[in-house]
């Protein structure tokens, strides 16, 4: 059966603000994150510490996380690429961390500028650093269906890369389908591979919605067993000139469907669509959440 609850990560002002072609003001982003707390989601990924040449979405990282760090009753991980990341988020506040590897060769050197084995090494010194402080890390695992370069990702690449991550300490893993080319035809075998090395319980998935696959995808999922779920509030993110780089599959979406399951969120949708109608508008373009849409015309 599917699980009574599913945790909702919200990514938003992560992977959502970093893919922005206007830079979001910071004080944008902390009352974006104000408001997602205030909603329920009792995780939201605040914001990357990664060299600000690559992102520079995300520069503001500090101050965004010396704003919200002491936010009660919500968890906010952060990105770390690397041990300089990893100590400047915790210098800024941060108790939570994620590292993110790839299933495939050519988007690990294009997202980190390094190899799948070469991010490894890096990722044990963060986890050993994490366990020191007892900070908590969570572990990506990107192009779990397909890259944009090599086209699709066998299954067993996936698992590989996510027991590495899971041995290394992550306490949960985090399977992306980065560019959305998943459907229930391919996500399924993967997740077959994947829950053969890692248990469902520390498997979260997470979804783009490139070719409106996510809700299916996630519905499998969760009827796989996963309870936890990653998702953009208003499906922020994605650049519409860059193939593959489209939004999150909107957390208000989400937590519609899994309402409509009987799935409990403790999310309120009220104020979850508040916040994005915050952020829309600030954007200056309509909501990519269609649970959104359609409550605003009624
Ligand atoms: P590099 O250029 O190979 O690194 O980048 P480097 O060590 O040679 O350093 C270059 C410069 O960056 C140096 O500064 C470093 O000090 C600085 P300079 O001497 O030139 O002035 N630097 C840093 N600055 C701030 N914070 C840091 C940091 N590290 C080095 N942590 C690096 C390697 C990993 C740093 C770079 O490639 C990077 O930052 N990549 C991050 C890219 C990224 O954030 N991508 C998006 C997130 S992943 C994602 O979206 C997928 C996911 O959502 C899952 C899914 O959708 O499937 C998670
Ligand atoms: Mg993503």
């Amino acid at each position: 059966g599917i699980p009574k609850f599913v945790k909702i990560v919200e990514v938003g002002p992560r992977d959502g603000l970093q893919n922005e072609k206007n830079i979001v003001p910071t004080d944008v982003k902390i009352e974006l994150i104000h408001r997602l707390a205030s909603s329920g989601l009792s995780v939201i990924e605040a914001t990357s510490f990664v060299s600000p040449k690559w992102v520079p979405q995300l520069a503001d990282a500090k101050d965004v996380m010396q704003a919200v760090h002491n936010l009660g009753g919500v968890r906010l991980p952060v990105l770390t690429p690397n041990l300089k990341g990893f100590e400047a988020a915790i210098a800024a506040g941060a108790r939570e961390v994620a590292v993110f590897a790839s299933a495939s060769e050519s988007f690990s050197k294009s997202n980190i500028n390094c190899s799948i084995e070469e991010s490894f090494t890096r990722y044990r010194a963060v986890t050993r650093a994490a366990k020191e402080l007892s900070i908590p890390v969570r572990g990506y695992v990107s192009c779990v269906v397909g890259c944009p370069v090599e086209g699709p990702v066998p299954p067993s690449k996936v698992a590989y890369v996510a027991k590495e991550l899971y041995d290394m300490g992550c306490f949960e893993i985090s399977l992306g389908d980065t560019i959305g080319v998943g459907t229930p035809g391919t996500v399924v075998p993967m997740l077959l591979a994947v829950m053969a090395v890692v248990p469902a319980e520390k498997l979260a998935v997470h979804f783009h919605d490139t070719y409106g696959q996510s809700l299916p995808n996630i519905l499998v999922s969760i009827q796989m067993g996963i309870s936890a779920v990653d998702s953009s509030v208003s499906g922020l993110g994605g650049c519409p000139y860059a193939k593959g780089a489209s939004g999150n599959v909107a957390t208000e979406d989400v937590v519609y469907m899994l309402k409509g399951l009987g799935v409990k969120t403790n999310v309120d949708l009220g104020k979850l669509m508040s916040a994005g109608d915050f952020i829309s508008k600030h954007l200056g373009r309509p909501s990519g959440s269609k649970t959104a849409i359609a409550f605003s015309r009624v």
